[in-house]
């Protein structure tokens, strides 16, 4: 079985996440650059992470969910500024799903990601108030991904990896949620 993970990552939150989730796979593996990959037709499964901008996937996220991952087996991982406990988070999350809808969902995971410096400035220099409203995390979204959180990453890479080789992928589908201590989701549609 070859096992692939994907991400894209602008200031490394992703990157972290991505790392953690590789080094839990015992089979074959690659780890790249969303930019660098063309197709999943050699792959069995993929991870596919990403963070949210603007409300949803980032532009190219949502582009390779839409074309790439069609008919494909995967599982998703998003890094977010604002707190997994965000009233609109669920939203957010929904419309990453949907990019997804093609693709053969085994689950999702999501946890906050520091929101760079840099990045809060121009969000904050950006006009728009709901972008503005992003601001107010700064604090709480510092030093993450934490520890904590990547090892709920690497749970949730143990448990699609289980998932795959009990081959439950494009069978039943029942609904799966499950909200752990440090308030990271792993969700499951399988
Ligand atoms: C242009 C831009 C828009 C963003 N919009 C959101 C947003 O709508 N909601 C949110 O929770 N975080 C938002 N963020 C924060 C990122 O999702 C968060 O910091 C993420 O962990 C970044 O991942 P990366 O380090 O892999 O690039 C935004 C960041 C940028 C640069």
């Amino acid at each position: 079985m070859k096992i692939l993970v994907v991400y894209m990552s602008p200031t490394g939150n992703t990157k972290k996440v991505a790392e953690s989730i590789f080094k839990e796979i015992t089979e074959t593996k690659h780890i790249m650059n969303l930019s660098a990959i063309n197709s999943l037709d050699d792959y069995d499964f993929t991870f596919i992470g990403f963070p949210i901008h603007a409300f949803g996937p980032v532009k190219e996220g949502k582009e390779f969910l839409e074309k790439k991952a069609r008919g494909k087996k995967v599982a998703l991982f998003v890094t977010h500024g604002v707190h997994e406990n965000h009233k609109d988070l669920n939203n957010w999350l929904g419309r990453c799903k949907a990019a997804a809808a093609g693709a053969k969902l085994a689950g999702m995971f999501n946890c906050q990601g520091e929101v760079a410096p840099e990045i809060l400035e121009s969000l904050g220099k950006s006009g728009d108030p709901d972008l503005l409203s992003l601001c107010n995390f700064t604090d709480q979204s510092r030093g993450q991904p934490d520890e904590n959180r990547l090892i709920k990453a690497r749970a949730f890479a143990c448990e699609m990896i289980e998932i795959i080789k009990g081959e439950k992928i494009g069978g039943r589908t029942y609904h799966g949620f499950q909200v752990n201590k440090t308030g990271a989701t792993t969700q499951r549609d399988v």
